[in-house]
């Protein structure tokens, strides 16, 4: 069938002893991301993606067709839909999966607790089913959280730390996710490895974060709320640019080992491994604001609120020392440099003119 062809040709590398990747999540902003990078380096992708409305499902629409342009295609499917995942499967001999798939947002969690156990537990546990019944198993590469580390505040977290004081229900499901794949590791043999992304940011990003949407607020003149802690300390977060954080993703599935399969044919334990994927910088939400009001050209109308109990937590700092020696990551972009890039491709893609028009100018001279 057509359908067929479009899965084959897509999920085809380019290159000698290219990968396959399933990479669910695809539409979203770092599975779109990743895409594009493994497409360019000669891999084969095929995305996976239920195109939910958690926010604008035009921006996922978007990204779909930034990936056509570069023959990689999209399945429209839930990661619950078992027989699905199943066909996938028979039709292409995934040899990784880069799993980013998830409900992701901790206010979120508050008000629709059910999808974080949807997608990120159950879509899970239904992914890692069908993984480990095809044969040979792909390497799974997937998508942890910064947010496991709940309310520690010593400085930088490192995989090591505590990790029992979840703040949110997504951080909770996020641990799970961590628990669920030492299972699937010791029972049959899958390969895994979890990354701890650190509050991503950049171009084509999620309009539910705060760097988006304080953008779009201060443009419009509306009042945006900054949270102190409880004992009126900062905010921070390792706010951690894309680029960064898809060389992480790429380096990941570099040096992910094949599994050993159920049985464990092969001698010695599969891979389960769980890296920090941070900037190694946190940054307090109010630094932030005032590099977006510089870039902006605006200043915003403020309101320090102390933080409430919304899943928020005060603090993230990654130590990256483990994924620097084990396929080199080095975080290069700050906070600022990063912001530069965010706010002309939001300037772009919402083409916003007025009294942003200058700025808008000089980012298309320069690119
Ligand atoms: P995103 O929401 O932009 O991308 C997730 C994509 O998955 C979306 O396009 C969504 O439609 C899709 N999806 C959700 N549930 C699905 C399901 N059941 N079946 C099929 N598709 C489904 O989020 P993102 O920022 O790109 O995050 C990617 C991953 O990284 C997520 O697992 C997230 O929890 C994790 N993460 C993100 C950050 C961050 O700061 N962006 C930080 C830590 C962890
Ligand atoms: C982000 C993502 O949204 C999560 O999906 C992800 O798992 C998490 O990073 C992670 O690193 O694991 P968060 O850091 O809370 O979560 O990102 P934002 O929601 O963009 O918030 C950024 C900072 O702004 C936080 O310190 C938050 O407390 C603060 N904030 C948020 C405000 O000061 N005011 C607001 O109105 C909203």
């Amino acid at each position: 069938a057509a359908w067929e062809k479009q899965v084959r040709h897509s999920s085809t590398p380019r290159r000698v002893n290219g990968f396959s990747v399933l990479v669910t999540g695809a539409a979203g902003f770092i599975g779109s991301h990743c895409s594009l990078a493994l497409k360019k380096r000669g891999d084969g992708v095929l995305g996976l993606d239920n195109f939910n409305d958690y926010y604008d499902p035009s921006l996922k629409r978007a990204r779909q067709n930034l990936l056509s342009k570069h023959q990689i295609f999209i399945v429209e499917g839930d990661l619950n839909d078992g027989p699905l995942l199943t066909k996938l499967f028979d039709v292409v001999p995934f040899t990784h999966v880069l799993h980013l798939a998830a409900q992701a947002g901790v206010r979120y969690a508050m008000q629709n607790p059910q999808s974080y156990v949807k997608s990120n537990i159950a879509g899970f546990v239904n992914l890692l089913e069908v993984a480990k019944a095809v044969n040979p198993q792909p390497a799974i590469v997937w998508a942890s959280s910064s947010s496991v580390y709940g309310l520690n505040t010593e400085n930088p977290f490192s995989e090591r730390d505590r990790t029992d004081r979840p703040a949110s229900l997504y951080a909770a499901t996020k641990k799970a996710g961590e628990e669920i794949a030492h299972t699937y590791n010791h029972i049959y043999g899958l390969s895994l490895t979890g990354l701890r992304f650190f509050t991503v940011y950049g171009p084509w990003g999620r309009p539910d974060m705060a760097y988006f949407f304080f953008t779009k607020d201060i443009l419009q003149g509306k009042p945006i709320d900054i949270y102190r802690t409880q004992d009126q300390k900062a905010v921070a977060r390792d706010f951690t640019y894309i680029d960064d954080v898809v060389k992480g993703c790429l380096g990941a599935l570099d040096t992910a080992e094949k599994s050993t399969g159920s049985g464990g044919k092969k001698k010695g334990p599969a891979q389960l491994r769980v890296y920090n994927l941070g900037n190694t910088s946190p940054v307090p939400v109010g630094r932030l604001v005032s590099i977006l009001e510089g870039l902006l050209n605006t200043k915003a109308k403020k309101h320090v609120i102390t933080l409430p109990r919304n899943g928020d937590v005060p603090y993230t700092h990654a130590n990256v020392t483990l994924a620097y020696k084990d396929f080199g990551y080095k975080p290069t972009t700050d906070l600022a440099s990063g912001l530069r890039k965010f706010v002309k491709w939001y300037v772009n893609y919402f083409g916003i003119e007025s009294k942003h028009s200058k700025e808008t100018q000089h980012f298309d001279e320069s690119s």
